[in-house]
């Protein structure tokens, strides 16, 4: 089997002759991170860590959910600019017509999480476009999906509910419940809020198109829709500012600051459990990415074990390790499942997932830190990685760990186009890329020295997802044949 390591290493060819373990120059210490300077800015909080309680000694995060939820919504929304600012959107427009009802502030909140969140279990480009037909006639299942995703992050668990009956039609009020259990009014007015969004012609001036809206919404009252909802929609409609908040640019500040969430404050175990989350939403849009992240996780945490990091590094390295390929939601899983070679257009497309990655998390001060070391693995120590060219001097150890981890993982593990690769192609590819100077030779020199260990715990990883996985497919099977059923 041939494998072309310029994808991983893309100077691989004119740098064949540079570095090898004896001559590494370890000029960065875990401790320096010039990295996160360079990409987050001079003033970030992380410009040195001798200004933080550092991760080393960091003990809880704080994570604003507003911020936490537009970073997962938005980046889900890069496949296709026909979805810009959808889930913000829907968020904005639940959030209006529950103040019309008179919702109470914790039900308008959780309105806000569903709208952000409603469609992040339709993974192909196809679906989400799909979910942008008025009249939707199949593909719901992606409601399902978005719930089962969500509700194992207990934060989540009220927003989850909604996401699951967000196109449940009212249908004279039998809507009310489902397979015998009540759906609450949230549930309904996310519906709502939902299909006047798509209604929304983004190609034309906005307020020219609210009596033509209006007029679809109330005729599928009751069929569609809860009528009491309707008029809650239809006397704030009268409301210009209502509309043209909907199609600005500056939709997310305006949400931000009618309804700017909680904190979360996490412990370690909550940081890994919200990674976990994080994990699911991004390998479960594929069965070839269902083990990806987790096995880059193991691996990663493995290695900066046996690189004597701290416990604690250890395992934050994991959470790293789970969030590392966030930005691949922004690539169509038809590109991410293509059998053939991609063309250049695909593989740029590809090429923006870390820089997804650092984009969408930035904004949460407490994880920049965790973010950089998970979405600068396509970085490479002699500055041809991507997407900002860092090199060894800039990358932190933690960075450089990651790399190989995420090297590792991905040629032992079956892609679209070859299967996995055996331990011998493994060295060798980690080891030609030593050669030419891509990876740290300190670290690729541990890894083969301890290859059983970390391929171990790699293996144990990606085998508790493909359960995980398959149970998460069972439970799509069994829900999808019980609506069939009850149709
Ligand atoms: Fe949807
Ligand atoms: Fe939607
Ligand atoms: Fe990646």
């Amino acid at each position: 089997m041939s494998f072309d390591t310029s994808a991983l290493c893309p100077l691989t060819s004119v740098t064949s002759s540079g570095g090898n373990v004896a001559a590494f120059p370890e000029t960065v210490k875990a401790g320096a991170d010039p990295a996160t300077r360079t990409v987050f800015g001079e003033n970030s909080s992380l410009a040195t860590r001798s200004e933080l309680p550092g991760v080393a000694g960091r003990n809880e995060w704080n994570i604003p959910v507003f911020d936490l939820l537009s970073a997962l919504s938005e980046v889900t929304n890069w496949v296709s600019p026909e979805l810009m600012h959808h889930h913000r959107q829907v968020a904005y427009m639940a959030w209006n017509i529950g103040e019309e009802l008179g919702m109470p502030a914790q039900d308008l909140d959780d309105l806000v999480m569903a709208g952000l969140m409603h469609d992040i279990g339709a993974f192909t480009l196809k679906k989400r476009l799909e979910t942008l037909q008025f009249e939707m006639t199949t593909g719901r299942e992606h409601a399902e999906q978005g719930y089962l995703l969500m509700r194992g992050f207990e934060p989540f668990a009220h927003a989850a509910e909604m996401v699951r009956y967000h196109h449940l039609p009212w249908q004279n009020g039998q809507g009310a419940e489902a397979s015998g259990k009540p759906v609450s009014l949230g549930c309904h007015l996310l519906h709502l809020a939902d299909r006047i969004a798509v209604l929304i012609d983004r190609r034309v001036e906005v307020l020219g198109q609210v009596p033509r809206i209006r007029s679809a919404i109330e005729s599928h009252a009751d069929s569609l829709f809860n009528p009491e909802l309707i008029k809650c929609f239809s006397r704030r409609s009268v409301q210009e500012a209502l509309w043209l908040d909907m199609v600005s640019s500056s939709i997310e500040s305006t949400l931000r600051r009618i309804s700017p969430l909680s904190v979360l404050n996490l412990n370690i175990e909550g940081l890994l459990s919200l990674g976990n989350l994080f994990r699911c939403v991004i390998d479960f849009r594929s069965p070839f990415t269902a083990t990806h992240s987790s096995g880059v996780a193991a691996s990663a945490c493995t290695l900066a074990g046996l690189m004597r990091l701290p416990d604690h590094t250890c395992r934050l390295m994991r959470v790293a390790g789970y969030l590392h390929d966030l930005g691949k939601l922004g690539v169509p899983t038809e590109i991410l499942e293509k059998p053939d070679k991609l063309t250049l257009e695909e593989t740029n497309v590809v090429r923006h997932h870390p820089y997804g990655s650092i984009r969408s998390l930035e904004a949460i001060v407490d994880l920049r830190e965790i973010t950089a070391w998970g979405a600068l693995h396509h970085e490479r120590i002699n500055g041809s990685g991507y997407p900002f060219h860092l090199n060894t001097g800039k990358l932190p150890l933690e960075v450089r760990i990651m790399a190989v981890a995420d090297v590792f993982t991905a040629v032992t593990e079956d892609r679209p186009y070859r299967a996995g690769m055996t331990s011998d192609q493994t060295r060798n590819v980690l080891e030609g890329m030593v050669r030419s100077s891509c990876l740290d030779p300190v670290i690729v020199d541990v890894l083969v020295s301890n290859f059983d260990v970390v391929d171990i715990a790699r293996r144990v990883a990606q085998q508790s997802s493909i359960d995980e996985y398959k149970g998460f497919i069972e439970d799509i099977s069994r829900i999808t044949a019980n609506h069939a059923g009850s149709r």
